[in-house]
C-alpha cells in the first residue's frame, strides 16, 4: 500500500469535487387534505447550493440542526438523486447510477458518520470491517502477509497502535474516540481523495474531539485529502477548518476563509451563530443575544420568501422579505447572501450580475466589523446565483 505520500507539487488550490447550484427537496407524504387540495408538498432540504472542496484542505460546512447539512452530505456522496444541479468530480460531471461508475466514486468520496457506533457493525471485528474495505477496493494485497501488512498499516495512519492490540476487536470493546477512528480507517481504505465528515465529533466526548479532529488534520496534510467537515459548532469550524461557509434554512449564505467568517462573520445569521457559541475568549454581549437570539428555523416545506432568514433578523428591510439576497462579495474571498451588503449603484446590477464597474476588483472594499450601519458605504459586488 503507498501510504507514505510522496511529496507532489503545490495544488493546494486543485479543486476535486465540486456542487453546482445543486438542490434537493424531498416529496412530502400527502395528507388527506393535500389530496382533497391536490397540493403536492415538498422539502426544501437544499436549495442551489455551490461549493467546491479543494485537495488538501477542510472546508467546514456549519449551521443549527435540521439547515440541509447532511443532505449536502449525502448527494455529494452520489446518495441520492439531485432535485438539480451538478457535481463534479476532478473536473467531471459525475452522472447518476449505480453501476461501474458508482462504485469508481465511492471510492474517491467517502462518508464518515456522525455516530461510528451505527455505522460499525456490532457482530464484527475490527479487522473483518477494514478487510472488506481493502477487498472491496482491491487494495488488500497479495496473500495473508500482504493483507497484514495493510491493516497495520490503516490501524497507524489513525493512530491505532500497535495495531494488533486492535485488530481482533469488536466496536463495543472499542472507545468512542476508537470507533470512530477504525471508522476513518475503513474510508481511509478505498484510498479516497475527499473524506465527507458529517458531525465526526459531536458525539464524542468534549474531551476526545480534539483528538480526532487533530488526526483528520493530520490526514488532510499528509494524504493531501480534501474534507468537507460538517458541524453545528462554528467555533471548531474556526479552529479546524480552512474555509467555512454558513448554511441557514437548505441555503450558504456566507462563506470565506474561516478566520474572517469567525472573526468578522457578515451575515446577520452567523453573527448570531458567532454571538450564541461559547467562547472563552470572549465576554458575551448579552445585549446582542437578546437582540438576535430568538426565534426558530422556519419550516422548509414552506419556507419564507426572499431572504430565508428574514423573520428572525434584527436587520432585515423590506426587500428580505420579497427578495432573494445574491452572493455579494466582500474583501478577502468572503462573500455573504444579505442586501446588507448590495454594493454602489454601478457596482451591482438589480438582477445580481456583476456589471463592467466591479469596484472590488481593487481590492479596496473591507470586510465590516459591525454590520449595523454604514452597508451601502462599502463597496460590494453582486454575483451570480439571483433567481
Ligand atoms: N429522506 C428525507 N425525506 C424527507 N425529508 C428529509 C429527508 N432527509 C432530510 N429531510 C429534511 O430535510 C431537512 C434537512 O435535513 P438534514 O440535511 O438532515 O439537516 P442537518 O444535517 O443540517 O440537521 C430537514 O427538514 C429534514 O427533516
Ligand atoms: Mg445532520
Amino acid at each position: 500500500m503507498t501510504t507514505e505520500q510522496t511529496p507532489r507539487a503545490r495544488t493546494e488550490t486543485d479543486v476535486v469535487l465540486e456542487a453546482r447550484a445543486v438542490t434537493k427537496h424531498f416529496p412530502v407524504r400527502r395528507t388527506g387534505r393535500d389530496l382533497i387540495a391536490r397540493r403536492h408538498r415538498t422539502v426544501h432540504a437544499v436549495d442551489d447550493v455551490s461549493l467546491e472542496l479543494r485537495r488538501g484542505t477542510v472546508t467546514a460546512l456549519v449551521g443549527e440542526s435540521g439547515s440541509g447539512k447532511s443532505t449536502v452530505a449525502r448527494l455529494l456522496a452520489q446518495l441520492y438523486p439531485l432535485t438539480a444541479g451538478e457535481i463534479h468530480l476532478g473536473g467531471t460531471a459525475v452522472k447518476a447510477g449505480r453501476g461501474r461508475s458508482f462504485r469508481t466514486y465511492v471510492k474517491q468520496v467517502q462518508l464518515i458518520f456522525q455516530d461510528p457506533f451505527a455505522s460499525l457493525n456490532p457482530v464484527h471485528t475490527v479487522r473483518y470491517h477494514l478487510t472488506r474495505a481493502l477487498r472491496i477496493h482491491g487494495r488488500a494485497g497479495r496473500g495473508e502477509a500482504e493483507l497484514e501488512k495493510n491493516l497495520a498499516a490503516l490501524l497507524e495512519r489513525v493512530q491505532l497502535t500497535p495495531p494488533h492490540q486492535y485488530l481482533d476487536k469488536f466496536p463495543h470493546e472499542l472507545s468512542g474516540g476508537q470507533r470512530q477512528r477504525v471508522a476513518i480507517a475503513r474510508a481511509l481504505g478505498a484510498d479516497p481523495q475527499v473524506l465527507l465528515a458529517d458531525e465526526p465529533v459531536s458525539m464524542l466526548d468534549v474531551s476526545i474531539r480534539l483528538g480526532v479532529l487533530n488526526l483528520l488534520r493530520d490526514l488532510k496534510e499528509r494524504l493531501r485529502l480534501a474534507i468537507l467537515y460538517i458541524t453545528h459548532d462554528i467555533a471548531s469550524a474556526r479552529y479546524f477548518a480552512d474555509t467555512t461557509l454558513v448554511m441557514y434554512a437548505g441555503r450558504i449564505v456566507e462563506g470565506g476563509d474561516s478566520e474572517t467568517v469567525t472573526q468578522r462573520p457578515a451575515h446577520p445569521y452567523t453573527q448570531l451563530l458567532i454571538a450564541s457559541a461559547p467562547d472563552p475568549d470572549r465576554v458575551a454581549d448579552e445585549a446582542a443575544q437578546e437582540e438576535t437570539g430568538s426565534g426558530e428555523p422556519p419550516s422548509l416545506i414552506d419556507p419564507p420568501a426572499g431572504c430565508r432568514f428574514h423573520p428572525r433578523c434584527p436587520k432585515a428591510m423590506e426587500r428580505c422579505r420579497t427578495e432573494l439576497p445574491p452572493r455579494f462579495d466582500l474583501a478577502d474571498g468572503q462573500w455573504a447572501a444579505c442586501w446588507l451588503y448590495e454594493g454602489t449603484a454601478e457596482g451591482a446590477t438589480a438582477d445580481g450580475t456583476a456589471t463592467a464597474a466591479d469596484v472590488s476588483a481593487d481590492g479596496t472594499a473591507s470586510a465590516p466589523t459591525d454590520t449595523a450601519g454604514g452597508a451601502a458605504s462599502r463597496s460590494a459586488t453582486a454575483k451570480g446565483a439571483a433567481k
